[in-house]
């Protein structure tokens, strides 16, 4: 990320760091079993999400993050226990404050046709207008200033859907990010982006987070989440198998369990964080 990125995402939202006494979860699962139709995909799932932390869950495909994630943000009901937001069950949220509070940046979705980035972009605003508050100036700058974060700004006129995967991907970050909710919930930000993006984008969520806001990602590298998490959740088969420090999750012992993978662990030479390499047959 450039200079001016970092700037920019540090001025994203007027989130103002919580107070140290705060209490540390906004974000919780508590008892939560969740799936569709006959399919029940979460099993009582207990989770915590730390406020102010840029968390990351991690596990092997189709173990149910993209459906943790869709319960986190209401957009599926709980079969049983519950979700709460700031101590309070999310169900009785009324659906505009919870958009201005929760962001959700899904694994695969899908513009209207011939929608142009900018417009796109613009829609992050919708949940901060009213009947009497129409487009502000504050909408305008929410949308530049998630616009230039992304890398979208000469992009800004063209369709979504004529732009590479990349730049997609980066035009939908860029409407979460003009949602400016304190906090956002992103599948696999990183999916379709080459090396570089994706460190840049990761890199963004790190200074949000340092700015104040909460952040919760589906990562597939495990490598990446271990690197740039405050707080690693390990996921299989729908429970959570450990969660805590990316040095407390990052074990081989874990890596086995979780993805069934031998591999040992050394410190990454950058960080200091745990660097899993597979071993070799
Ligand atoms: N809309 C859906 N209808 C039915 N089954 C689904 C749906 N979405 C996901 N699943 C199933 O739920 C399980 C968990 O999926 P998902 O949460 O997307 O996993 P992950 O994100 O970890 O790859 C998978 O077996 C998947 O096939
Ligand atoms: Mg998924």
């Amino acid at each position: 990320m450039t200079d001016r990125q970092t700037e920019i995402a540090e001025g994203q939202g007027a989130v103002p760091p919580q107070a140290a006494a705060d209490v540390d979860h906004r974000l919780v699962a508590a008892g939560l079993s969740a799936g569709y139709d006959e399919r029940r995909v979460l099993e009582e799932l207990d989770l915590q999400v730390p406020e102010g932390s840029f968390t990351v869950i991690i596990g092997p495909n189709a173990c149910g993050k993209s459906t943790l994630l869709r319960s986190l943000a209401r957009l599926l009901r709980p079969e049983s226990g519950e979700v709460l937001l700031d101590g309070s069950s999310i169900a009785s949220v009324p659906a505009k404050a919870l958009a201005r509070t929760i962001g959700l940046l899904p694994q695969s979705p899908t513009a209207p046709d011939g929608i142009s980035v900018a417009d796109l972009v613009s829609r992050g605003r919708h949940p901060h207008q009213g009947l009497m508050r129409r487009w502000s100036r504050a909408d305008e700058e929410a949308v530049l200033a998630a616009l230039e974060a992304t890398g979208m700004v000469e992009l800004a006129d063209r369709p979504v859907d004529e732009l590479s995967g990349g730049q997609r991907q980066r035009a939908w970050i860029a409407m979460a990010l003009a949602q400016q909710t304190p906090l956002l919930l992103l599948d696999e930000p990183t999916t379709y982006l080459d090396i570089a993006h994706q460190i840049e984008v990761l890199e963004l969520c790190a200074a949000l987070q340092r700015q104040g806001r909460t952040l919760v990602a589906v990562l597939h590298d495990l490598n990446q989440a271990l690197r740039h998490a405050t707080h690693v959740v390990a996921m299989r088969e729908g429970r959570i198998v450990a969660q805590g420090a990316p040095e407390a999750v990052g074990t081989a012992e874990l890596v086995e369990e979780v993805f069934g993978l031998a591999s040992r662990v050394i410190e990454d030479p950058e960080t200091g964080r745990p660097l899993v390499i597979p071993r070799a047959p």
